[in-house]
């Protein structure tokens, strides 16, 4: 294959992306994106490489999922710069797909030969493997101990922008992920795995991921293994809908970070609009603003300004969360086109209500609603029993919002005198709701889990916990709340106003014991 020369005046890394888009040509945008195959810009690389620093003689440098070496290339002209003590560097190399490997060797000679005339020597070892499968032994449990204290496998630094897809069940058996998280992981959480494993003891790791691995269940086992491996020292968060990946039709939330073996004195986190990485700002946080502990579980949060970083401070100084309330958050048993011929349009006496998303509006519920193809009822039987919840007072969430939604809880209230000639009613299954199993929940503890949702700062924690759109039990159940008392009383107050003016904002917020100053900050 005949790769073209490197242009007089181009630097290395505007060569690295002409070569990428040299290559990209061959290839499908369908073939890229199955073996996740999405190359770095050059002013990501070289904000990535800036992260990480080392003053060693001899560093020992991995790139997992390498492509064509943009992030090492970065990274070798920043130690270059800032490290004078620098005279040689080890560095691996794993690419799985072989098409990329003359790009990625030519590229590498290249930077050898620069190396050499500054009396640095490169030894880079191109590994054409499967890193997973190669470095397996690195995550697996009961081999750790060994490999922990083993200098020669240890990397000093490791960078990486991994591959982005979902694992199929060959991958899952092949690579036992299982023990570290369960279902069908993304093979990236795999790559922050495997490379967290060998780093060295003052060893640092820089990587380019979604943020999904931040919040929600499916990840949580993940969470807890990694943060008892390294620890995040910097964590850039792209504001608004990123457009890193645009150009390959890729649009997700990402987050770089910068992970220590040894655990940092702070945090740094920083935000920027855009794939330039213009107008950067910064905060510093401690570690547990970022790590939560909560009914078992960890969560990585990531407060975005120093606002939303007093707002988890605020919250959390409250005495209960909604697991120790006592109350449960389930999902609406019924999928409904799968139990179509359950579903009814009439209120007979052997159907009971049925509740859709369309139903929930300002804080209400409202029922029955013509609407064109949507049933009213579902017809009570010994198949759909099960589906079926006692009536009650509850408040319904919607499970799904969108992005540009302004409250992320979008909710109503029903009470045991809406349904009580019914005794039960049922729910879509896009719903969630909120009960008492022990059916204390006054009305007024109703109305106040509602209106706390309701609150614009109690909104903002959960965005900051839970990067998705989806409300999920998992980070409801996590969610700082004041007690059952506090709760009556803020119910009492505003009943189901869905609209609050900002005096009954406040109002609230005092009721919940937030520091005045604060209250004036967050309105
Ligand atoms: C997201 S791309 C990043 C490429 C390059 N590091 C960059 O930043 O532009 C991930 C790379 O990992 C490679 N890859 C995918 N699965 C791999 C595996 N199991 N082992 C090694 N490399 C893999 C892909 O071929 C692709 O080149």
């Amino acid at each position: 294959m005949q790769i073209p020369p490197i242009a007089e005046n181009e630097s290395q890394l505007q060569y690295i992306e002409r070569l990428t888009n040299h290559y990209a040509k061959e290839k499908s945008r369908k073939q890229k994106k199955d073996v996740g195959q999405f190359f770095t810009p050059s002013p990501i690389a070289n904000f990535m490489a800036s992260l990480a620093d080392s003053k060693k003689e001899h560093i020992k440098i991995l790139e997992p999922g390498s492509g064509i070496g943009i992030l090492s290339i970065a990274l070798i002209e920043k130690l270059r710069k800032t490290n004078t003590n620098l005279t040689s560097i080890e560095l691996a190399l794993y690419e799985n797909d072989a098409s990329l490997l003359p790009y990625l060797s030519k590229v590498m000679e290249m930077t050898k030969d620069r190396l050499r005339k500054d009396n640095v020597e490169l030894n880079y070892d191109i590994k054409n493997e499967d890193f997973i499968s190669s470095n397996l032994k690195y995550i697996t449990p009961h081999l750790m101990p060994f490999f922990e204290g083993n200098p020669l496998a240890h990397y000093d630094i490791i960078i990486s922008n991994p591959p982005y897809y979902k694992l199929n069940k060959k991958d899952i058996e092949r690579y036992k992920s299982g023990e570290i998280i369960p279902g069908q992981p993304n093979i990236y959480s795999l790559f922050m795995a495997v490379s967290a494993g060998m780093l060295n003891e003052n060893g640092q790791m820089v990587f380019i991921t979604p943020r999904s691995f931040c919040s929600g269940l499916y990840y949580s086992t993940f969470r807890t293994w990694l943060s008892r491996r390294i620890h995040f020292s910097r964590i850039h968060v792209f504001e608004s809908r990123n457009n890193i990946f645009s150009e390959d039709g890729i649009l997700q939330e990402n987050i770089i970070a910068h992970y220590t073996k040894k655990k940092p004195s702070g945090i740094c986190i920083s935000t920027s609009e855009g794939k330039e990485l213009t107008n950067i700002t910064k905060i510093h946080v401690n570690e547990n603003d970022v790590i939560y502990r909560s009914n078992g579980h960890i969560f990585f949060r990531l407060p975005a300004n120093k606002t939303e970083l007093e707002i988890i401070r605020e919250l959390d100084k409250l005495p209960k969360n909604f697991y120790k309330l006592g109350y449960k958050i389930s999902t609406g048993k019924v999928v409904a086109f799968r139990n179509k011929k359950y579903l009814k349009k009439d209120i007979s006496n052997k159907n009971v209500p049925f509740i859709w998303m369309h139903n929930i509006k300002n804080m209400k519920v409202n029922w029955p609603v013509e609407k064109k193809q949507k049933a009213k009822a579902i017809e009570r039987n010994n198949e759909t029993e099960r589906f079926l919840i006692k009536s009650g007072n509850y408040v319904i969430l919607k499970r799904f919002t969108t992005k540009e939604q302004k409250k992320r809880f979008d909710m109503g209230i029903v009470f045991d005198s809406d349904f009580s000639e019914y005794h039960y009613f049922a729910l879509d299954n896009m719903l969630n709701y909120i009960y008492d199993p022990g059916n204390r929940m006054t009305k007024e503890q109703t109305f106040g889990i509602a209106q706390y949702l309701n609150l614009p700062i109690v909104d903002k924690y959960f965005r900051i916990l839970n990067g998705h759109t989806q409300v999920n039990a998992n980070e409801v159940y996590a969610l700082p709340f004041p007690d059952s008392k506090k709760l009556g009383e803020m119910g009492a107050l505003l009943k189901d106003k869905a609209e609050l003016t900002s005096n009954e904002q406040k109002g609230l917020m005092q009721l919940i014991g937030i520091t005045q100053s604060r209250v004036e900050a967050f309105k």
